[in-house]
């Protein structure tokens, strides 16, 4: 099984200016960079919007990933509104509250995926969490818009990290298998392994940060997105920039 999972589009309301940067050019190239891998699943994780929500930027979204035929999930970030998202992407039915976080099967597979829209995991979906992962018998897949530690990224790690990244470490450790959990948010690329838990981050389709100030900082403007193919219990990650 093929996915691609592309984050961090930052789109802004139409003339708006998003740092001189194209930003709906960036996703249309992502978008058929990713349709040239045929993947069987496309998953967008979140911060679609430049800063928060807006209904006819997910509108204009939804329209340019439906022309590609590609089953897709999409997930809230930080500059997200999760019950707008899902309400114009035809998803309320996925709601639990004003939260967008959800399980579904990939090829059989239960892959989970977390609604961290304020900067925290609810308890309530901490709580569901616990429960998913206890049903699985393997090796888990979980995809959410912030990373559950720091990612050595000085900016990111002091002023936008996940506030209750120990709680949801220590559900995660719990699991007998290794844990993959996708991200984005960070806008840089790494691969983060703690005990069982096997973080990788995915650079954003709008800009990189800059990996050694407290500042905010580019480090540079090259767009990228990440292809995983999940075949017989070897699961291989590639991040392609264009
Ligand atoms: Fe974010």
């Amino acid at each position: 099984m093929r996915i691609v999972q592309i984050t961090d589009l930052h789109v802004g309301r139409e003339g708006e200016d998003t740092y001189g940067v194209d930003v709906r050019s960036n996703f249309l190239k992502i978008l058929e960079a990713t349709q040239e891998k045929e993947p069987h699943y496309l998953v967008i994780s979140g911060d679609l919007c430049y800063r928060d929500g807006d209904a006819d930027i997910y509108e204009w979204i939804k329209g340019k990933v439906e022309q590609t035929g590609i089953p897709y999930e999409i997930m809230s970030g930080n500059h997200d509104d999760p019950v707008m998202m899902a309400n114009t992407f035809g998803r309320a039915n996925l709601l639990k509250g004003k939260e967008l976080y959800f399980r579904r099967y990939f090829e059989g597979r239960p892959v989970l995926f977390l609604d961290t829209t304020p900067g925290v995991v609810s308890k309530e979906q901490l709580n569901w969490l616990k429960k998913e992962l206890a049903e699985q018998k393997g090796e888990a897949m979980i995809f959410m818009h912030h990373p559950p530690l720091e990612g050595g990224v000085p900016f990111m790690d002091q002023r936008h990290a996940l506030q209750n990244k120990d709680e949801v470490q220590e559900v995660i450790f719990e699991h007998p298998h290794n844990v993959n959990i996708f991200t984005g948010h960070y806008h840089v690329e790494k691969l983060i392994r703690k005990k069982n838990m096997v973080v990788h981050i995915t650079p954003s389709c709008f800009f990189q940060i800059g990996q050694e100030s407290t500042d905010f900082q580019v480090d540079h403007y090259r767009i990228a997105f990440r292809e995983i193919n999940w075949n017989n219990g070897v699961m291989m990650n590639a991040v392609h920039y264009l």
